[in-house]
C-alpha cells in the first residue's frame, strides 16, 4: 500500500506589489520630494486632511493573480513560462516564503502550518549556495547534522545512501568548487544543493529553475532523479523550468502554464497539446510544445477573451494561407511576426554611433 503523501493545493492566490515612482531618482532634495515630504508632515498634523492619496505614481501590480494549482504526491509539478511570469513567486508562496494578500494553501484539504511544512518540505534555490572547500560528503553531512538529530553512526548511513541516490558516489570526495576555486561539475553541484535540501526526507520539494544553466544531459539526469525520487518515496515536487527540452517533458506528470501572473493551463502535456488544437493552434512538427505554447501565449490569452481575429494576431494577407481564416497558424508565422518587429525597431532611422571598436553597424 502507498504512504500517505502530501497534497498541495492552492485556491485563488493573489500575490501584489506595491511600488513607488520617483519622477527624478538621481535627484534626491528635489522639489517634488520637498512636496511629498511637506505632505507627510502635514498628514502627521492633520490626519484628516485632504492628502490623503498615496504618492502620485504609486502602484500596485499583481505578481500573481487568482492562481489556482494542485500538486500531487508521487509526481512531478513542472511550472513553465516566461521570464517574469511569477513562476519564482509562485513557488516562494507555495513554499511559504511569501505571504499572499488574498486566497489559501491546502496541505491534504487542511489549511497549511508554515511551521511544520518547513519541517516537511524542502527549498532549493535557483542559484547553488554552497561552500566552495569542503567535499561533496563533508557538506552532505554538515546539512545532516543541522537538520537531523541523529547519532554520528545514523548520520554517515543516511549520507552514504543520500550520495548514492543522488547518484555522486565518484565524487563524494572531492571539493565542491565555484568559479576560483575548480571543482566538480555544475549538473554534479547542482546535485549537492537539492541534496542539501532533501537530507532530512522531506515529503514536498520545491525547486526553482533546478535546470537552469546546465547542458541538456545534466538538465536531463538531474529531472529524471528528481522523478525517481517521486515514484519511489511518493513525494511531492513541484518545479519551476524556463525552457524543457523535449525528453524532459515527458517526465513531467503535470504542468502549470504561467504568463503574466495567470494560469493558462493545468494538466498533462497531452492535454494541452489537445487545449491548443481547440484554440486552432496547431502544433508544428519536430517544435517543443511547451515552446510552442510559450510562443502563443498571446494567442492563448486572446482566445480566452473571445475568438482570435487574424487581424488582431498580425499577420497580413499576403502571409502563408495555411490556416487563415479559421482561426489556425504555426510557429513559424510567429516567429515571422516577431521578426518584422524587429526590423521594424532596427530600421527606425536611429543613427547609431559606429565609431566604437565593438560597434556592430559598420
Ligand atoms: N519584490 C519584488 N519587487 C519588484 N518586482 C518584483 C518583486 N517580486 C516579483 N517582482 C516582479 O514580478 C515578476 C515575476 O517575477 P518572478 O516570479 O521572479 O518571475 P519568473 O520566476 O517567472 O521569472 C517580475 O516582473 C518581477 O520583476
Ligand atoms: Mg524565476
Amino acid at each position: 500500500m502507498k504512504k500517505q503523501g502530501c497534497e498541495i493545493e492552492a485556491v485563488g492566490i493573489d500575490y501584489k506589489i506595491y511600488r513607488q515612482k520617483r519622477q527624478n531618482p538621481f535627484k534626491i532634495f528635489n522639489k517634488d520630494h520637498q512636496e511629498v515630504v511637506d505632505q507627510e508632515l502635514q498628514q502627521q498634523q492633520n490626519p484628516s486632511s485632504k492628502f490623503q492619496q498615496p504618492c502620485p505614481g504609486a502602484g500596485i501590480r499583481y505578481v500573481l493573480k487568482e492562481v489556482n494549482c494542485k500538486a500531487k504526491p508521487w509526481e512531478i509539478l513542472a511550472i513553465v513560462g516566461p521570464s517574469g511570469a511569477g513562476k519564482s513567486s509562485l513557488l516562494e508562496n507555495l513554499a511559504g516564503k511569501l505571504t499572499p494578500q488574498s486566497g489559501s494553501i491546502f496541505i491534504n484539504q487542511t489549511p497549511v502550518d508554515k511551521a511544520l511544512f518547513r519541517k516537511i518540505s524542502g527549498y532549493v534555490t535557483q542559484n547553488d549556495t554552497l561552500f566552495p572547500l569542503p567535499t561533496v560528503e563533508e557538506t552532505l553531512t554538515f546539512s545532516a547534522k543541522l537538520r537531523l538529530r541523529l547519532p554520528q553512526a545514523q548520520l554517515s548511513v543516511r549520507v552514504k545512501s543520500l550520495i548514492q541516490e543522488l547518484g555522486l558516489e565518484h565524487v563524494a570526495m572531492a571539493r565542491v568548487g565555484d568559479d576560483r576555486f575548480r571543482g566538480i561539475s555544475g549538473g554534479e553541484r547542482r546535485r549537492v544543493s537539492i541534496g542539501v535540501d532533501v537530507v532530512h526526507d522531506p515529503k514536498v520539494l520545491i525547486l526553482d529553475e533546478p535546470t537552469s544553466g546546465l547542458d541538456s544531459t545534466s538538465a536531463l539526469q538531474i529531472i529524471d532523479m528528481l522523478r525517481v525520487m517521486a515514484e519511489t518515496r511518493g513525494r511531492t515536487i513541484i518545479l519551476s523550468i524556463h525552457q524543457p527540452g523535449f525528453r524532459i517533458v515527458k517526465l513531467f506528470s503535470s504542468m502549470l502554464l504561467l504568463a503574466n501572473g495567470s494560469v493558462l493551463h493545468q494538466g498533462t502535456v497531452e492535454q494541452l497539446g489537445a487545449d491548443l488544437r481547440d484554440m486552432g493552434l496547431q502544433l508544428p512538427l519536430h517544435v517543443n510544445i511547451v515552446e510552442f505554447a510559450i510562443e502563443s501565449i498571446e494567442a492563448i490569452q486572446k482566445q480566452r477573451k473571445g475568438p482570435v481575429r487574424v487581424q488582431e494576431l498580425g499577420f497580413s494577407d499576403s502571409a502563408p494561407s495555411s490556416g487563415l481564416g479559421t482561426g489556425k497558424f504555426t510557429l513559424e508565422q510567429l516567429f515571422q511576426q516577431s521578426k518584422v518587429v524587429d526590423e521594424e525597431t532596427v530600421n527606425v532611422g536611429i543613427d547609431f554611433p559606429r565609431d566604437f571598436a565593438n560597434s556592430r553597424l559598420k
